[in-house]
């Protein structure tokens, strides 16, 4: 299947499981527990298209230790976040878009977040907007999918998703 097959695959999936449970009115964050595909849309694309890959600089303000190596101080030290976010070490196929991934096998939303899962950082500086982040995405999908689901959708260019 193409990606432009694909990609209107998950928009009509996403519309097929908000009809049932929301229909047309406006969604609220208590649906986020009833919308668990469309829940699983925004994990998932915010780990194949990471809005920042590079995470935010850090300095060492003193010579410590990271895991098995020896940080100066003063070291500029970077956390590569697509480099884990897209590492087949840590996900199946990471390269293909998969909302499933945050599913069970009853199509629930997985509650517990992988360890490799870090569109946000992690530790002490991690993004206070997470939740944030991510209610936003999920109320704006759904609104996007309801309001647009009588449209004719045409995916153009392969390359851009
Ligand atoms: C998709 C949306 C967002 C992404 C991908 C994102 C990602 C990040 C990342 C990677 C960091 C750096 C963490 C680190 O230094 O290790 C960060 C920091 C931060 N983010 Fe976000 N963020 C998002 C939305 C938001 C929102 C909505 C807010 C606030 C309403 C917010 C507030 C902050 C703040 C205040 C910091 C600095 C935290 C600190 O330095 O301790 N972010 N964010």
């Amino acid at each position: 299947m193409n990606r432009a097959l694909k990609l209107r695959k998950h928009y009509f999936n996403g519309y097929y499981y908000i009809l049932p449970e929301i229909g047309d009115r406006v969604p609220v964050i208590q649906d986020k527990s009833k919308l668990c595909y469309n829940m699983a849309f925004v994990m998932e694309m915010l780990r194949f298209r990471n809005p920042t890959p590079l995470s935010v600089f850090h300095k060492a303000l003193v010579d410590c230790k990271l895991g098995p190596f020896n940080i100066p101080k003063n070291t500029q030290v970077v956390l590569h976040q697509a480099g884990i976010l897209m590492n087949e070490q840590y996900w199946c196929e990471p390269n293909q878009f998969k909302p499933e991934r945050f599913l069970d096998k009853h199509g629930q939303f997985l509650d517990t977040k992988h360890s490799a899962y870090i569109p946000f950082s992690c530790g002490r500086r991690i993004c206070p907007g997470e939740q944030l982040a991510i209610t936003d995405l999920f109320l704006s999908l759904v609104r996007f999918i309801q309001l647009t689901s009588s449209y004719r959708i045409e995916f153009y260019n392969e390359h851009v998703i």
